[in-house]
């Protein structure tokens, strides 16, 4: 731990004793409800229970303030302080060694995050809005803003910059605003509307629900890792196609973009996209790396690399709903493409975009045997090949991409 956050933590520290001496000279500690020790304790359980599960525990942050906030309508920015302070503690100790300035960084920061935020609530209340809703929302942004600027500053003056970007950081802190004061409010009402059993139940299930969530972002961001190191594979095999892949998925991503789709249909085409010529991997290092145009008996067993990928990747349950797009990637619109000669529509649309974005990208980098093509040559090549090779809808879609300039760098990387 260098000078400087050595400083700032006793900063911290002090400024989180001042505002503990400034709420209680207006607000008390000495009534102790019913109320406070409910809360108290089931921020202290949740805070403890990933622990105790064994689960990654990022809790004690992310589900404080769904709790608090139903407690800041009930109790006083005083006792909210120390509840943070108290109810955020991992007092189960033994798995987790965390450094006890860390441990108090920690703490004061959630203590003053949460004592502001209900000073916050207090104050807009009837000075601001008349609407409870209202005011959580203030108290929610206003916990968040202090935490997150807090972790930041930390970050920052411990020269770990670099690792945080602010959009990361801003998109980051978005999000969590709006879960957590959505899940807050739901806590609220469960509260307000059918008592503390109800209020436990909820937060059980949003608890399960929240874990399982994480655990499935996780096994998904592991497998994109591995697939990715499977393309430096390929890339390291193969160097004219250098970067190939990740250019082709930046390109779907655009098309699929300007088709207006879903979402997660677009992630799952883009993800496809990324990995789209794995089966590269089994296709013979001297055709792959070879600079002459293939001969028939070449080209005949590089064409098996889209089989090739799917018969990898088709016990994969998570993926194996996507991997037509992968096997079809070299489908022609007009029924001559390979492995089936799928005909039109019959080949998914995922496929037809990557087949779209994979010529482009083979357009505009050339081969050994073939030089790059500028904008114009790009454009009529597009054209001469609609309904042939193409979808020719998805071909004014992408001529519409290269004249609007969205793809002009591709064409100066050439
Ligand atoms: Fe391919
Ligand atoms: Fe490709």
């Amino acid at each position: 731990m260098n000078r400087n956050v050595k400083v700032f933590l006793a900063v911290e520290f002090i400024f989180f004793l001042v505002f503990i001496v400034m709420l209680s000279n207006v607000y008390s500690l000495i009534n102790i409800s019913f109320n406070i020790i409910f809360f108290l304790m089931t921020l202290l359980i949740l805070s403890n229970l990933s622990e105790f599960l064994n689960f990654e525990s990022s809790t004690s942050t992310s589900i404080s303030l769904p709790v608090l906030i139903p407690a800041m309508t009930l109790i006083n920015p005083l006792w909210i302080t120390v509840i943070a302070f108290i109810g955020t503690s991992e007092i189960i100790v033994g798995q987790k060694k965390i450094p006890w300035y860390k441990f108090m960084f920690n703490r004061c920061m959630l203590g003053i995050a949460a004592g502001s935020a209900a000073l916050i609530f207090k104050f807009s209340l009837g000075n601001i809005t008349s609407n409870i809703i209202i005011s959580l929302f203030f108290s929610a942004v206003v916990y968040f803003i202090i935490n997150s600027s807090l972790v930041y500053a930390v970050i920052y003056l411990s020269g770990e910059k670099q690792k945080i970007s602010y959009r990361v950081f801003w998109s980051e802190l978005f999000k969590s605003i709006f879960v957590s004061y959505f899940l807050g409010l739901i806590l609220y009402f469960s509260y307000v509307e059918f008592g503390k059993l109800f209020f436990l139940l909820v937060i059980i299930l949003i608890y399960i629900g929240r874990d399982i969530f994480f655990s499935r972002i996780q096994l998904l961001n592991s497998f994109t890792q591995v697939i990715e190191s499977f393309l430096k594979v390929i890339d390291s095999k193969d160097h004219y196609t250098e970067g190939h892949c990740e250019r082709v998925a930046n390109y779907t991503r655009l098309l699929c973009e300007i088709v207006n789709i879903k979402q997660n249909r677009k992630e799952k085409i883009v993800n496809m996209a990324k990995i789209h010529d794995i089966g590269k991997i089994y296709v013979d290092d001297n055709i792959l790396k070879s600079n002459e145009l293939l001969t028939k008996e070449e080209f005949e067993e590089m064409k098996k690399h889209s089989q090739y990928g799917y018969e990898l990747l088709k016990d994969i349950d998570m993926l194996n709903d996507d991997l037509e797009i992968i096997l079809y990637h070299h489908e022609f619109y007009n029924g001559e493409g390979y492995p089936k000669g799928l005909k039109g529509k019959e080949i998914p649309f995922g496929s037809r975009i990557l087949n779209i974005s994979d010529s482009f990208d083979v357009m505009t980098t050339g081969r050994s045997y073939k030089k790059a093509l500028n904008k114009e040559e790009t454009i009529s090549e597009f054209k001469r090949c609609s309904g042939e090779q193409f979808d020719p809808d998805l071909v004014e879609k992408i001529i519409y991409l290269i004249e609007s300039g969205e793809l002009d760098s591709s064409f100066k990387k050439s």
